[in-house]
């Protein structure tokens, strides 16, 4: 396929009348919740996100547990597109709040993630259950950070083609996990990375394809290599699961637009339009690194599995907006960085330690948020996320 999508420009072949019939069918039809893993990871990314997390105000497990109950059976009606409780409720508050009805699901899926500091001692009491690869991140010589828009207890990310249904599912999930848990950081999304081998490569807000190179849903041979947590690393509670990194990665774009084109293109060692590598006409061409003229401190060299020993993420990062940087008279975005890992100290720290070193997308990049989760296994049938956990 990497061919003739190449040929067409990056695009995709055309698909045929029935195929893209089938295609389009599947878009509309609702994710399922229950299932080996959790949908969110490797589903093909829709064209929305909003993500959030939460702390928990209380220590106890049993609290834990009915949030967690209560989220997941509340993420099981949103991924089928109803409503999470009565709307005609009289002198009391609607439970559904009510602004996605008559919308459908639109593709959403809920994915649930726990931060290391449930694993705190003197918690839950659930330290000896804390997975080795859900590292507290180490600091990186270009990290601004800024503690506000850092780390959380729950993450809770959603994805969907609609907004509205995406946003409705986020305030209603942070509405019934109260009082037990408050919100922390949130940020909303769009222009996803690829991650499918369908469709063309979006680009980014510095008008880069992003996803070319990335481990895609249907290669189930990397997912089980890179993305699912297994045996000896991970305790069995989270075998099927995935630990997800995010990083809120703020853009200079008034210095980036001042960048002449070619300079541009040797941030990332592709070519800007066709998304190919240095040197080569075709998206999809291989990169190559001995042969390109890509250079030494290119993001796409310095990323590469060839310079990290062969490690590879499942990236499902999204673009956000954010007002005015007036320090840069510019409009203000950047990227909700997301990638899963089947260990994180294989694969994002040793990737983002090199990147901070040398990359060249570090002089109009900054750091500004972080956090780590461990996303546990899909839910069986009557099950919810955390049940391998917590009983
Ligand atoms: C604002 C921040 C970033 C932007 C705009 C960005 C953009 C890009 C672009 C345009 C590509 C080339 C096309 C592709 O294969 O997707 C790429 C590749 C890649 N990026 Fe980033 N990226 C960012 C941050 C990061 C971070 C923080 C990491 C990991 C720590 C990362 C890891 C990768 C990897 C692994 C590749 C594929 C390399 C390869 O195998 O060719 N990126 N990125």
């Amino acid at each position: 396929m990497a061919g003739v999508a190449a040929a067409a420009g990056g695009a995709a072949p055309a698909a045929s009348g029935a195929a893209r019939a089938a295609e389009v069918d599947a878009a509309s039809r609702p994710v399922a919740f229950h299932g080996e893993h959790q949908a969110g990871i490797a589903t093909p990314t829709s064209d929305h996100v909003q993500f959030v997390t939460l702390d928990f105000v209380s220590d106890a497990v049993s609290d834990l547990r009915a949030v967690m109950l209560e989220l997941s059976a509340a993420a099981g009606q949103l991924m089928a597109g109803r409503p999470v409780g009565a709307l005609e409720t009289g002198i009391q508050p609607p439970v559904d709040t009510g602004e996605a009805v008559g919308l459908g699901p639109g593709r959403l899926t809920v994915t649930f993630g726990l931060g290391p500091a449930v694993f705190r001692r003197g918690r839950f009491g659930l330290e000896r259950h804390r997975p080795r690869p859900l590292v507290e991140l180490p600091g990186f010589s270009t990290d601004a950070l800024d503690p506000g828009l850092c780390g959380g207890d729950l993450c809770i990310q959603v994805c969907g083609e609609d907004p509205q249904v995406v946003f409705h599912a986020v305030h209603n999930l942070v509405r019934l996990a109260g009082p037990a848990a408050v919100p922390r950081w949130s940020l909303a999304g769009f222009g996803r990375t690829r991650n499918s081998r369908h469709g063309t490569t979006p680009r980014n807000l510095l008008g880069f394809r992003e996803g070319t190179e990335n481990i895609v849903a249907e290669d189930e041979h990397a997912l089980k290599r890179f993305v699912w947590a297994g045996t000896p690393e991970s305790p069995s509670w989270m075998h099927g699961g995935s630990y997800m990194v995010v990083r809120r990665i703020k853009i200079l774009l008034g210095g980036w637009d001042q960048i002449g084109l070619d300079q541009q293109e040797r941030t990332f060692g592709r070519h800007k339009l066709s998304g190919a590598p240095l040197g080569a006409d075709q998206e999809f061409a291989p990169l190559d690194l001995a042969r390109r003229p890509i250079p030494s401190d290119a993001h796409v060299r310095l990323a590469s599995p060839d310079y990290n020993d062969g490690q590879r993420l499942l990236r499902r990062g999204y673009s956000y907006t954010d007002g005015i940087d007036h320090s840069q008279s510019s409009a203000s975005g950047g990227q909700l960085f997301i990638c899963f890992n089947r260990d994180p100290r294989r694969q994002f720290v040793p990737i983002q330690r090199r990147l901070a070193a040398s990359d060249a997308l570090s002089a109009v990049t900054e750091h500004i948020g972080s956090a780590i989760f461990a996303c546990p296994p899909g839910p069986r049938a009557g099950g919810y996320v955390g049940r391998t956990l917590l009983g």
